[in-house]
């Protein structure tokens, strides 16, 4: 099997043993699919493991940005309590409609909500304390979004971004991607930020070769 087949087919393996199939999640892609959004969302496992993060430090008030469809915002909501609180930023007003209409269908529309807007835009009008601070949003943008997002999460709190990796052009990214530069300029900033402790988690499988920059907010 040629290697890249073969993580594809462990990412599967791993994503049937430990993520269960889900009508409710099932039915957000076939949502994301039939509005024409692009497929881009967390894979299953990757989402299991933000949800997870989230509940081992008992995220009670989480932010995401970039919403897409919904998909990872219906794996953080669940992740909450009762009286939890998540906020997703998304500007397309299409990817709105469809996320709004995955939290109503996964009975999360009281805990979670949707902010149409530029990200940076909402951030500026948030107030501290978020648990967990989720971005998945356009990646020329990271590194302005960390900043925010160190503004808005508590000490021992954690940001996480997606796709910091991008098939290893953050090593060099050239002049015309501007995803991989800003990706890698986040990575930097991430590694040197002295409020921050940080890793990149390089993942490969059914969406290629990214990663997920996993950082706690020192509470020292
Ligand atoms: C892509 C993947 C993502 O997870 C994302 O947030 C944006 C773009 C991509 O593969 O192009
Ligand atoms: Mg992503």
């Amino acid at each position: 099997m040629k290697q890249g087949r073969l993580f594809e087919a462990v990412d599967t393996y791993i994503n049937s043993l430990f993520v269960k199939d889900d009508p409710v999640l099932e039915r957000a892609i076939a949502r994301t699919r039939e509005a024409g959004l692009p497929e881009i969302q967390l894979s299953p496992g990757q989402a299991k493991l933000v949800y997870l993060m989230a509940k081992m430090i008992g995220a009670e008030r989480i932010l995401e940005v970039g919403t897409l469809g919904g998909y990872s915002t219906v794996w953080l909501g669940r992740s909450l309590p009762a009286d939890g609180e998540l906020l997703s930023i998304e500007l397309e007003p299409s990817h709105v409609k469809v996320a709004r209409e995955t939290l109503e269908d996964a009975g999360l529309s009281e805990r979670c909500h949707v902010i149409e807007g530029k990200g940076l835009d909402v951030m500026s009008t948030l107030t501290p304390d978020f648990d967990l601070v989720f971005l998945d949003a356009d990646k020329d943008r990271y590194p302005a979004y960390l900043k925010e997002a160190v503004r808005l999460t508590r000490p021992g709190g954690l940001i996480v971004a997606d796709n910091v990796v991008r098939e290893g052009t953050v090593m060099e990214p050239s002049k015309v991607d501007p995803n991989a530069i800003g990706a890698a300029a986040f990575n930097q900033a991430l590694a040197s930020h002295p409020q921050l402790e940080a890793i990149v988690l390089q993942q490969v499988g059914i969406k290629g070769h990214d990663g997920l920059a996993i950082a706690r907010v020192k509470d020292d």
